[in-house]
């Protein structure tokens, strides 16, 4: 029987010079109409889920300037304005014109919303193709130079663009924000190896594939918002999902835990990678913490891995 110890044990991944917490809390739900949670949710439960998080040693946070269109920023930077110093903060630019002045007026605004100088990591939120990687990655260099910013991600970028990426950069990409969880393993093929080998993160998103592997919904109890409409909470993506969930359920049992903490323990096992799930409240951000205390055996995790690869054949 696994046996629970004290909160206080937070993992911390090695940043660059810094070390951030292996669990992060993912903001995208703060201000964001689309998740459907209210203005309740936006005014007090976010800020309360952040003043907990800092209280349980977690000091990385995740935002963008896309989410409720700056919503989410303002929100982390009214709550967490006098404890700045405590927190590594993430944020992204949406590059639909990755051109280096505007980047530089968007990183400016990111800033002022999250009233800070320097901002932690910036990460380009997807690639944009459409245009050179000189003129994509430019506008960082520039802000890494200036200071203004301290470290440069990406998101959503392949394995060879992510390294392309960097050389045009001349310096290192110290992180790719990926989807990652059992059931989005293709991160682990090519891109994990090298990130451990090369002391790169991988920020892992959507790490309960928006709430599915919390076990509670189903045909008949699907979530609200946008994610009703979304191919995995479909009928028959819920009914191709159930040995996955039956079994993530049954293994809970064994460590007194529930399936979103086994599969954040999941990620969790993986060196180099970080989980920024999000919360709809206080206390599933403290089961999310709780989560890097639980230690998967190798057969638990083999198991869950091969489920997950099955589901998404
Ligand atoms: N870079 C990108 O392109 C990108 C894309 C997506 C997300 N992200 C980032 O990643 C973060 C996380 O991803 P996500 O928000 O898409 O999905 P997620 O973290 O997989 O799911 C979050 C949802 O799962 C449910 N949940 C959370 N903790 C739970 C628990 N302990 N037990 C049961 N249910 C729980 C909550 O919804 P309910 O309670 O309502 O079910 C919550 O809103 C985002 O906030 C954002 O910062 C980045």
């Amino acid at each position: 029987m696994y046996e629970r110890r004290s909160i206080d044990i937070m993992r911390f991944v090695k940043f660059g010079d810094d070390l951030i917490s292996s669990n992060g809390v993912g903001t995208w739900q703060f201000g964001s109409k689309e998740w459907g949670y209210g203005s309740g949710y936006a005014r007090s439960t976010a800020k309360d889920i952040l003043r907990r998080a800092l209280e349980l040693n977690v000091n990385f946070i995740d935002t963008a300037e896309l989410y409720g269109f700056g919503a989410s920023e303002r929100i982390v930077g009214d709550a967490l304005e006098t404890d700045r110093s405590k927190v590594f903060i993430a944020t992204k630019y949406f590059p639909v014109v990755p051109l280096p002045p505007l980047m530089a007026e968007r990183a400016y605004g990111s800033a002022k919303r999250l009233r800070t100088d320097i901002i932690d990591l910036y990460q380009l939120h997807f690639p944009n193709p459409a245009f050179p990687l000189e003129c994509q990655v430019g506008g960082l260099r520039r802000l890494l130079d200036r200071g203004t910013v301290r470290y440069g991600g990406v998101s959503n970028f392949s394995l060879s663009y992510w390294q392309s990426a960097e050389t045009v950069l001349r310096r290192p990409l110290i992180s790719n924000q990926v989807h990652l969880s059992i059931i989005s393993q293709k991160p682990l093929l090519e891109m994990h190896p090298w990130a451990v080998a090369n002391d790169r993160v991988i920020i892992a998103y959507s790490p309960l594939e928006q709430g599915l592997l919390g076990g509670r919904y189903s045909l008949d109890n699907k979530p609200h918002g946008f994610r009703r409409y979304t191919s995995h909470f479909s009928n028959e993506y819920l009914v191709r999902a159930r040995p996955l969930l039956f079994r993530l359920t049954e293994i809970a049992k064994l460590y007194v835990a529930t399936p979103a903490q086994i599969s954040l323990a999941w990620l969790l096992k993986l060196p180099n990678v970080v989980v920024i799930p999000g919360a709809s409240s206080v206390s599933q951000l403290e089961k999310n913490v709780e989560a890097s205390e639980i230690d998967l055996t190798d057969e638990h995790f083999e198991e869950l891995k091969e489920l997950g690869n099955e589901l998404s054949k």
